[in-house]
């Protein structure tokens, strides 16, 4: 492994267990895993990074913890195995080309185990995430960026840096970003190897 990559890594696993110490909702949800072994990441590139990196993030943080895991996880970008979730399914390919996401932790990942999965995800501005589900619990931490997070049943929310989201095992859940981007760590707690699915039966599997 080069010195560069080592360097960048080491420096995003220090400023997550940080988040995951510090942040008051993930500090509950799951622990940075103690089990955490070095993962099957094979570099991969995607539009969304280079668009991602192109984003001026920033402005109105003050939160040096929040900062550290926001500028790690995009220096580690370049590194990273970038997902197409939902290929093969009847999505807009729009979605699939501006919806980013690489395994920080899981398969795919930098880092594997057995207890918990993380994910960083990025939505330009102008982009709807359809409701789905999955078995996993889920919490969203918004790293940077604004959207509005909908869960079935319940009123739209608007969250910005700092704020987290919780969804319950199976409940569909959709993510919109309006004028802004979205930047937020993922992670997954049980039920780890169940992918999410469309909740409408009309975008396929
Ligand atoms: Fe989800």
């Amino acid at each position: 492994m080069a010195v560069d990559t080592y360097s960048v890594l080491q420096r995003l696993r220090r400023a997550l267990q940080d988040l995951h110490h510090q942040h008051p909702s993930l500090k509950h949800f799951t622990p940075w895993p103690l089990d955490a072994q070095v993962g099957d990441a094979r570099r991969t590139d995607h539009a969304a990074r280079q668009a991602m990196q192109a984003e001026t993030w920033g402005g109105g943080l003050d939160d040096a913890v929040l900062i550290e895991a926001r500028d790690a996880c995009l220096a580690a970008g370049p590194l990273a195995q970038w997902r197409v979730p939902y290929a093969g399914t009847k999505i807009d390919p729009d979605f699939t080309t501006r919806f980013g996401c690489y395994c920080i932790v899981g398969d795919g990942g930098f880092w594997s185990s057995a207890t918990m999965a993380g994910y960083l995800v990025y939505m330009p501005a102008g982009l709807d995430y359809p409701m789905h589900h999955h078995p996993a619990e889920e919490m969203y931490v918004i790293l940077a960026g604004c959207a509005a997070f909908r869960m079935q049943d319940q009123p739209p929310r608007q969250v910005a840096a700092g704020d987290a989201v919780f969804h319950p095992s199976n409940v569909p859940h959709a993510t919109t970003t309006a004028d802004a981007p979205l930047l937020a760590y993922v992670t997954w707690r049980n039920h780890l190897g169940t992918p999410p699915v469309w909740t409408d039966p009309a975008l396929g599997r």
